[in-house]
């Protein structure tokens, strides 16, 4: 391949970056059970632009999704996810405590939410856990067929850096709900390579975004499901907003 070719190949695939729009926090989590295969088909149903999730890596090293570290929380059953193989945890019902309809619904393996997602949307992936899960993660979203779909979020700072050098062509935003020392991260986040800033929503204003369009940052927000805000938001130039309800919220910001 000559000089040319290589360098536009670079460009091409250079930053699968996030398309604007609304992101489902969870899936549609105010209605189906928060990170499951049945919140993302819902998500997408209700024509999500991309879909959220958290992971953590299990005792035998694979990926699953879930927002606690410990499942008690919407499976009833207390078992800690990096303690446990991902059989036993396949075993617990992580969608009788929404709704009896959703009896049965797996804890998922980032897989099948990959797999889930169609061409055209994207998927959020939160870190939970620590870089231990970049192996495995770096594996799954190269397998899947699906890369250029996902996208890296997560609150820990050495975690996002890092996500960012393994996975280059991933765009990786660092999340955080404070205004302190903000304008710093901001400056901090462009040195590291990073996309931008996920950010609470209360947390973003002219400033924070004429900041961040002068280093190039991309800002998403968490968690809005209120249209005032979303419409807000939007107007200040906004790339991504984190909602519960998806397809309500589309419908009442316009
Ligand atoms: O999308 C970011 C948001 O999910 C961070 O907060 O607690 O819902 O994971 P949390
Ligand atoms: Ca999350």
């Amino acid at each position: 391949m000559n000089r040319f070719f290589a360098l536009l190949l670079m460009t091409t695939i250079s930053n699968f970056a996030l398309a604007q729009g609304y992101i489902a926090h969870r899936g549609a989590s105010h209605l189906a059970p928060e990170n499951t295969v049945a919140a993302a088909k819902l998500a997408w149903e209700q024509n999500a632009d991309a879909v959220e999730l958290d992971i953590y890596l299990t005792k035998d090293n694979r990926i699953m999704v879930m927002h606690d570290k410990n499942t008690k929380r919407t499976t009833g059953k207390s078992m800690v996810i990096s303690e446990s193989c991902s059989d036993s945890l396949r075993m617990l019902d992580a969608g009788s405590f929404k709704d009896a309809k959703y009896a049965g619904e797996r804890i998922p393996f980032l897989e099948e939410m990959i797999a889930a997602t169609p061409e055209g949307k994207q998927l959020v992936i939160e870190l939970k856990c620590g870089t231990e899960v970049l192996p495995a993660l770096k594996d799954v979203v190269a397998k899947s067929g699906k890369q250029s779909q996902c996208l890296f979020i997560a609150f820990d700072w050495n975690t996002i850096v890092d996500t960012k050098k393994q996975l280059p062509h991933n765009a990786c935003y660092w999340l955080s709900s404070k205004k302190e020392g903000l304008s710093e991260k901001m400056k901090a986040a462009k040195a590291a390579g990073l996309d931008g800033l996920d950010l609470g929503y209360k947390a973003i204003d002219e400033q924070v975004m004429q900041q961040a369009k002068e280093l190039g940052l991309d800002i998403l927000a968490w968690t809005v499901d209120d249209p005032a805000e979303a419409k807000r938001l939007t107007s200040l130039g906004v790339k991504g907003i984190t909602t519960n309800r998806p397809g309500w919220l589309k419908e009442n910001a316009k």
